[in-house]
């Protein structure tokens, strides 16, 4: 059998890189699509997965764009090969309290993290549904599940997400294509890091195992979800979040 093709988009980012690496370490080609303005990360991601050589591939997208996501997508395959991995980790914050939000805070963050899943799904789910294979994991939030102060957007987002791959995940169960979301709590990435400091060692000081969470916890479960013998989970929802929020 040929090596199974999986496409991270947000995968030059701080979860991204780490989850591109873990699937092509379990044997997938890989496609780490991100917009290639960020070119000074482009060049640095091209450094780190280095030792990958051919197995690793950065490819440009925009998962807010639903035409030119098609488009990307179309590009993708026709170069690498049809798609059977689809790892949703593109997500942007635009933290600020509701009184102060603005419109774009809004749409941007509901686009991209929410958007951009229903962009790309739309744009593969066909092709594994014909072809009888499928996985796609919808990297949300912790703040999905309980909000989150200056999140109003992310955490509506995030929540949504939930909702899109449980539906997605009942259309597709008998076609052999499988769909979970991932939430993480907070982990050492820049976009954690960005966070005031106050706030931060407060968050953290609420994390029941102390610390951050390192992108390869997250990863490590990404992958155990991607694989040809996970075929019964679907719908589900993995919190990875060092019992920041527990439930049942
Ligand atoms: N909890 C409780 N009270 C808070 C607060 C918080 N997190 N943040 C601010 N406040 C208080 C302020 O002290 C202020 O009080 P006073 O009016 O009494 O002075 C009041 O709420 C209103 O504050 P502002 O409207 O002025 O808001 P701000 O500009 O001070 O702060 C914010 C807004 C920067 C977004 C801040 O709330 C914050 O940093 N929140 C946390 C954001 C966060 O966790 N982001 C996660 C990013 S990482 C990520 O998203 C990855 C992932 O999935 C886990």
């Amino acid at each position: 059998m040929s090596k199974r093709v999986a496409l991270v988009t947000g995968g030059i980012g701080g979860l991204g890189t780490e989850i591109c690496k873990y699937l092509a370490r379990s044997g997938r080609r890989v496609i780490a699509a991100d917009l290639a303005s960020r070119a000074e990360r482009v060049a640095e991601f091209g450094k780190e997965v280095a030792e990958f050589g051919d197995q690793i591939r950065f490819e440009p997208i925009n998962v807010g764009d639903f035409d030119g996501c098609a488009q990307a997508i179309k590009a993708i395959e026709g170069k690498y090969g049809t798609i059977d991995i689809l790892v949703n980790a593109a997500g942007i914050t635009r933290d600020t309290t509701l009184r102060k939000m603005n419109a774009q805070q809004w749409n941007d963050v509901i686009d991209i993290n929410l958007g951009g899943v229903f962009n790309t799904c739309r744009a593969v789910v066909e092709g594994m549904s014909e072809r009888g294979f499928g996985r796609i994991v919808n990297i949300s939030s912790v703040n999905g599940q309980t909000g989150q102060f200056g999140q109003t957007n992310y955490s509506a987002a995030k929540a949504g997400m939930h909702g899109f791959t449980m539906a997605l995940a009942r259309e597709v169960a008998r076609k052999g294509v499988t769909v979970n979301s991932v939430s993480p709590g907070y982990c050492r990435t820049a976009m954690v890091a960005a966070i005031a400091e106050n706030v931060r060692s407060q968050i953290i000081a609420n994390i029941p195992v102390g610390r951050l969470g390192e992108p390869s916890e997250i990863a490590r479960v990404v992958d155990f979800l991607c694989a040809d013998e996970s075929g019964f989970i679907t719908g589900a929802n993995i919190p990875v979040n060092g019992g920041y929020f527990m439930d049942f």
